[in-house]
C-alpha cells in the first residue's frame, strides 16, 4: 500500500519542526519521573555540547543531539537503575551491556541521525579499553563518544554527591574520567565546568531545561526535519518508547497509525490531513509513559476510576510534545484521542465536530487495535466481535461517519493478535 505520508525528498516538509526539538521530547520521555528532578539526558546533552564546543573537529550540534537520546536503547528500563552499578556489574547485565548497540540501531533507522547513532554506539567505551560493549581503546573510541562518556560520568558524580563544591567536583571528574577519555577531552570538560556560572546551571531541573532550550536554539536553530518520511521516523521513535511502557503494547502505536492512514484514505482526506492524522496516531499514547506500569500490567479488570485515570493520563501528550514548535496541531489531535463523539470522553468532554477529525479517526482505530490485542486480564477479541463493539459505539463513543468508513477497512485488516484470523477468512 502506498504511504501518502512518506513524501519524497524532493517535496518540502509539511510542518516546520526542528529535529533538536523532537529529540528533546525523546529526552523528556526518557527522563520522565513522577517527582521532578534534574533530567539525566538533558544535563548530559547540555554539558556534552559545552565540552564539544571547546574541541577542534568535534561537532557540538551532533554531540548535543546524541546526548539527548544516548540511553534510548534502554527503552523502558530506567537509566538510573542501569547505570550506577559498577563497571563489572554494568558489563554483566545484558540489557545494560547491549543498550549502546540497541540505541544505535534504533537511531540508525533514521537516515538524518546516522552520525548521532555512531556517537551513541560507543558512549560506554573507555580509552583504556575497559568499556563496553566492544572494549575499544585509545583512538578507536570516537572523540564525540568520549565527550558523551565524560558528560555521563559528570552527571553520575553529581547524582552521587549532590551538589559538591566546584573544586571537589573537578577532582572527582579528574579521577573518575581520567581512564575513560583522553587528557585533551578531560581538560575540555574541566574547562567547561569551570566556566563562570555554568556549573550552577547544571544543578536544578528548571535551569537544565532552560539550558537545553538555549543550546538547541544556539546550535540547532536552522536544522529542520526535511521530509514527511523523516517526521514519521522520528515520531516512530517516540511511539516505540510509549509502547515499551506496557506489556502487550509492542507495535500498538504503529498499527494504530497504519489503520488511521487506511481509514483516512477511505474517507478521502487530503495527503496532508492524512499525514498529520498518522503522526498524531504515532504519539497518541505518549502520555502512557506517566501512568504507573503496575497499573497497566494489572492482570485484572481495572475499576471505572482507575480506567478513567489511565485514560486522562494517557492524553497528556502535551507534557512531552508541548514545547515542540510547529507540532501543535498534531499534539492537540493526539491529546483528543479519548474524547467521545457524544461528549462523554476525556480530558475535556468535547463532542461532535469540536473533536478534531484526526482524533475521531484515531479513537476508532485505537479501540479496534486494543480489542484485537491481548491484555494482561483478557484474551484478544476476534475481528467480528471488535467490529461489533465499534458499531455499537457509533454515535456514542465514535463518529458514525468514521465507523462507516472504517468497518470495511478493518474487516480486511489482519488483527493485532497473530493467533486470530481476520473476519473475511
Ligand atoms: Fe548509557
Ligand atoms: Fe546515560
Ligand atoms: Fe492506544
Amino acid at each position: 500500500m502506498p504511504d501518502p505520508t512518506a513524501s519524497p525528498e524532493s517535496s518540502g516538509p509539511i510542518l516546520q519542526v526542528r529535529r533538536a526539538d523532537l529529540l528533546a521530547a525523546v529526552a523528556r520521555v526518557l527522563d520522565y519521573r513522577p517527582t521532578a528532578e534534574v533530567p539525566h539526558h538533558g544535563r548530559v546533552a547540555a554539558l556534552a555540547a559545552a565540552v564539544a564546543s571547546r574541541l577542534e573537529g568535534t561537532d557540538p550540534h551532533q554531540v548535543f543531539l546524541a546526548g539527548l537520546v544516548h540511553d534510548v536503547g534502554l527503552l523502558d528500563e530506567q537509566w538510573d537503575l542501569a547505570h550506577p552499578l559498577n563497571l563489572t556489574e554494568q558489563a554483566n547485565r545484558p540489557l545494560t551491556r547491549s543498550h549502546p548497540l540497541v540505541g544505535a540501531q534504533m537511531l540508525a533507522e533514521i537516515p538524518s541521525l546516522l552520525g548521532v547513532a555512531e556517537i551513541v554506539l560507543d558512549h560506554h567505551e573507555w580509552t583504556d579499553g575497559h568499556g563496553y560493549p566492544r572494549g575499544k581503546s585509545g583512538e578507536e573510541v570516537p572523540r564525540a563518544s568520549q565527550v558523551l562518556r565524560l558528560a555521563d560520568t559528570c552527571d553520575f558524580i553529581l547524582r552521587e554527591q549532590g551538589s559538591p563544591e566546584l573544586l571537589a567536583l573537578l577532582d572527582a571528574v579528574r579521577s573518575r574520567a581520567g581512564r575513560q577519555v583522553t587528557p585533551e577531552i578531560l581538560e575540555a570538560g574541566l574547562d567547561a565546568l569551570d566556566q563562570p556560572g555554568f556549573y550552577a546551571q547544571l544543578l536544578a531541573g528548571d535551569d537544565v531545561n532552560l539550558l537545553v532550550q538555549t543550546t538547541a536554539r544556539h546550535l540547532a536553530e536552522d536544522h529542520f526535519v526535511t521530509t514527511g518520511a523523516e517526521m514519521t521516523a522520528l515520531l516512530e521513535l517516540l511511539a516505540t518508547l510509549a509502547d515499551a511502557h506496557a506489556s502487550d503494547h509492542i507495535g500498538h502505536s504503529r498499527r494504530v497509525a497504519n489503520l488511521t492512514v487506511m481509514v483516512a484514505m477511505a474517507m478521502g482526506l487530503s495527503a496532508e490531513e492524512t499525514a498529520k492524522a498518522k503522526w498524531a496516531a504515532l504519539v497518541h499514547d505518549l502520555g502512557m509513559v506517566a501512568v504507573p506500569k503496575t497499573l497497566l500490567n494489572e492482570p485484572r479488570l481495572l475499576s471505572e476510576k482507575e480506567l478513567r485515570d489511565v485514560r486522562v493520563r494517557s492524553t497528556r501528550v502535551g507534557e512531552f510534545l508541548g514545547p515542540v514548535e510547529g507540532l501543535e496541531e498534531v499534539t492537540r489531535v493526539a491529546a483528543c484521542h479519548s474524547e467521545a463523539f457524544d461528549g462523554s470522553g476525556c480530558p475535556d468532554g468535547l463532542s461532535g465536530q469540536a473533536i478534531p477529525l484526526g482524533a475521531r479517526l484515531i479513537a476508532v482505530c485505537d479501540t479496534f487495535d486494543a480489542l484485537t490485542s491481548r491484555r494482561p486480564h483478557r484474551a484478544a477479541r476476534d475481528t467480528s466481535l471488535a467490529l461489533d463493539i465499534l458499531i455499537r459505539g457509533s454515535g456514542g463513543m465514535f463518529d458514525p461517519e468514521v465507523v462507516s468508513a472504517a468497518v470495511p477497512v478493518l474487516l480486511i485488516n489482519q488483527p493485532a493478535d497473530p493467533g486470530l484470523e481476520p473476519a473475511w477468512t
